[in-house]
């Protein structure tokens, strides 16, 4: 208190019009403060909860996939590609059939590989065993097959869309 003296304890409890102002000044000043470290908190906390809900929605609401170029896949090979949000595989077979798949796997979710020197899908996490051919599990833990896409190549282009 700039304004009273200090032996006076009346003084301490006025205010001049500079008090106010000053004491207007820090309460904005702190709420300010207050609210940008809640959004500090609070957007990183949204963004862990709302991210699931969002990948869902985006992935349900995708229905198809242009590959632009995959139709020249060499045989005996697999392109990795989103589905929405979601990993896929596209898979052109050496008998030149071609098979899209999620690469989702079906126990908790790992992303699985295609690996054609041991003609299979595979889950690393848990060593999950999928047919490369059909997305049926084989072996391990996954209790269903991949998600089976339709897939039709075109000139220049693979289209891969939900069956
Ligand atoms: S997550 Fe794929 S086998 Fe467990």
């Amino acid at each position: 208190m700039p304004n009273a003296p200090a032996t006076s304890p009346l003084a301490e409890q006025a205010s001049t019009p500079t008090d106010t102002t000053r004491r207007t000044f820090i309460a904005l000043g702190v709420g300010a403060l207050g609210a940008c470290y809640a959004g500090l908190i609070g957007y990183p906390v949204y963004q862990y909860l709302a991210t699931p809900a969002r990948k869902a929605a985006a992935t349900g609401t995708v229905t198809q996939a242009v590959l632009d170029g995959a139709d020249q896949l060499p045989a005996g090979s697999a392109l990795m590609f989103k589905f929405g949000t979601a990993p896929a595989m596209l898979i052109h077979h050496t008998d030149g059939s071609w098979v899209a798949f999620g690469a989702v796997c079906t126990h908790l979710a790992c992303t699985v590989n295609y690996e054609p020197e041991q003609s299979r899908i595979y889950c690393a996490c848990h060593g999950g065993v999928y047919d490369p051919k059909t997305g049926a599990n084989v072996a391990g833990p996954p209790p269903k097959p991949l998600t089976r896409y339709y897939v039709e190549v075109q000139d220049g282009r693979v289209l891969v869309s939900k069956a």
